[in-house]
């Protein structure tokens, strides 16, 4: 059995990430769950922010911003920077983040998220009260101790210990167990599903 829902936003799990923008003198920090990959080539990142945000303001100006994976332990700072606007606040000095020039753009990457992305933006389209802006990916810094050349993509994801959030019910999460492997990892394809 099962209850419909109606049309809902609701979709889970989600990350948690932390967007800078604007330069180094007024660079602000906002976090967001409705962001994602929508592209490989070119690499292409989609991040949705509603048009009162101020962060949207200084995306809009400079025409970049930085996307940064924070580890689980930041959850309390992710929160904040959810919640208190940079408009009258600094959230790098109340959360106590540090600023990192990145390489090819002019907004900062934050030092303490082992995982960044720099990006430029593409495209500017209005959803409703949302600004879905994409962000061609021009470059990626990993802390060198959570990279891992052994592993498929070089990243070791317990190291990183991302974290997950699921919007309806406002709950930040940590990954559980790793369960296995997927399709693309080297292994024989099985046809049907049943058969693996
Ligand atoms: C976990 C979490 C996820 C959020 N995701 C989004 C999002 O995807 N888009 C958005 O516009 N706001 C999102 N928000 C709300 C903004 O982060 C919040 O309004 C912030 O204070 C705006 O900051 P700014 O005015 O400095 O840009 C989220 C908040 C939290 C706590």
């Amino acid at each position: 059995m099962k209850k419909q829902f109606g049309p809902s936003d609701a979709l889970f799990p989600v990350p948690a990430a932390l967007i800078v923008s604007g330069t180094k003198e007024e660079a602000n920090i906002i976090t967001l769950a409705w962001i994602g990959i929508v592209s490989s080539t070119p690499p292409t990142i989609g991040i949705s922010i509603r048009k009162s945000r101020h962060s949207l303001e200084l995306i809009r100006s400079t025409g970049e911003f930085t996307v940064n994976i924070p580890t689980a332990s930041f959850y309390k700072e992710v929160d904040y920077c959810g919640i208190v606007s940079g408009r009258g606040n600094n959230k790098f000095a109340d959360t106590g983040f540090t600023q990192m020039k990145s390489s090819i753009i002019d907004t900062p990457i934050i030092r303490e998220c082992p995982y960044n992305i720099e990006c430029k933006v593409t495209h500017d389209i209005m959803i409703g009260d949302w600004a879905l802006i994409l962000g061609e990916i021009v470059e990626t810094h990993i802390d060198k101790d959570k990279a891992d050349e052994s592993k498929r993509g070089g990243i070791d994801i317990s190291k990183i210990n991302p974290l997950v959030y699921c919007a309806e019910v406002r709950e930040y999460w940590t990954l559980g167990n790793l369960l296995g492997f997927g399709f693309n990892a080297g292994r024989e394809i099985k046809t049907k599903l049943k058969d693996a």
